[in-house]
C-alpha cells in the first residue's frame, strides 16, 4: 500500500544541517497496524508528517499504491490527503465553537458520508453530541477527534501520540477503539508513540533513533489492549 524509499528531510539549525530523516525506507501493507517508536527528537513526527503528505521532504519517494506523492503538485496533494488519509493529534485540534457532532461532521462533509450516528455511538459519545469541546473531558475530546478522522473513511489513519495527553484509563479506551477499527473495519493505522508497550498491539514495529530506522519487526499475533502493561 505504502512504500517509502530513501527518505531524507533536513532542517537548517543555524550553521548546521540536521538530518531529521536520514535515508528512511520501509513498507506498510493494507491492514497493518504500525507502531513507530523512538526517543524524543528521533524524527517520529517528522516521518509521520512526511508520509501523510503534510510536510515536504528533501529527497526520496513515498509511493501509495504505486504513485509517488512527493511528485504531486499542491492541489493534487491536497486531494490525495482529503480522499485517502486522516490524522489524529495528541492535542485534538477541535474547533472550539462547534459542538462535538459538528466537529465530527467536519470530517464527514469532506467525503459526504452519512453514518455519523453510527460513528458517534461507536466512540461512546451518544448523548454528548451537542456539547462544545470545553464541556468534554480530554478523553472525550480525543474520541471526537478520532470520530472526525473516521468519518472521512480514510484508507489510512495516522496518529501522533493519540494517548499522550490522557490518563491510563482513558488512554486504554482510545486504544481499544483504534484496535477495534483496525480489526473490524480493516483500517490501516500508523501510530507514533513513546510507549513501547504499544508495540504488542501492532502488526509491525518501526524503531527510530537520530533520524534513522534502527529496527523493523513484524508481529503475527497482536495482543489486546487488556493484555498490555501501560
Ligand atoms: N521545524 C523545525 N525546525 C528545525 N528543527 C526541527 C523542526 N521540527 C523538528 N525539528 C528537529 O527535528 C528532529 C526530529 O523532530 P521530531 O519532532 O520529528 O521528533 P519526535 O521523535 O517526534 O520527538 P517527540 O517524541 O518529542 O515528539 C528534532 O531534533 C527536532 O528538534
Ligand atoms: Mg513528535
Amino acid at each position: 500500500m505504502l512504500r517509502v524509499k530513501d527518505l531524507v528531510k533536513t532542517y537548517n539549525n543555524g550553521e548546521q544541517r540536521l538530518y531529521a530523516l536520514n535515508k528512511i525506507s520501509f513498507e506498510i501493507n493494507k491492514g497493518d497496524f504500525v507502531v513507530i517508536l523512538g526517543p524524543s527528537g528521533s524524527g517520529k513526527s517528522t516521518l509521520l508528517n512526511a508520509i501523510s503528505g503534510l510536510d515536504p521532504v528533501d529527497s526520496g519517494s513515498i509511493c501509495y499504491d504505486g504513485s509517488d506523492i512527493t511528485k504531486l503538485d499542491s492541489k493534487s496533494l491536497t486531494a490525495f490527503r482529503r480522499k485517502k488519509t486522516a490524522f489524529v493529534f495528541q492535542a485534538y485540534y477541535l474547533l472550539p465553537t462547534l459542538t462535538a457532532e459538528a466537529n465530527i461532521r467536519m470530517g464527514a462533509d469532506l467525503a459526504k458520508i452519512n453514518n455519523i450516528d453510527e460513528i458517534i455511538e461507536a466512540v461512546g459519545l451518544k448523548g454528548k453530541e451537542n456539547r462544545l469541546p470545553h464541556e468534554l473531558s480530554g478523553g472525550e475530546q480525543q474520541r471526537v477527534s478520532i470520530a472526525r478522522a473516521i468519518a472521512k473513511s480514510p484508507d489510512i489513519l495516522f496518529c501522533d501520540e493519540p494517548t499522550g495527553a490522557l490518563d491510563e484509563e482513558t488512554g486504554r479506551q482510545i486504544m481499544h477503539y483504534l484496535t477495534k477499527l483496525h480489526k473490524e473495519k480493516k483500517l490501516t493505522v500508523v501510530m507514533v508513540t513513546h510507549n513501547s508497550n504499544f508495540s504488542a498491539l501492532s502488526t509491525k514495529v518501526i524503531k527510530m533513533n537520530s533520524g534513522k530506522i534502527t529496527d523493523i519487526s513484524i508481529r503475527d499475533n497482536p495482543s489486546s489492549v487488556d493484555e498490555i502493561v501501560w
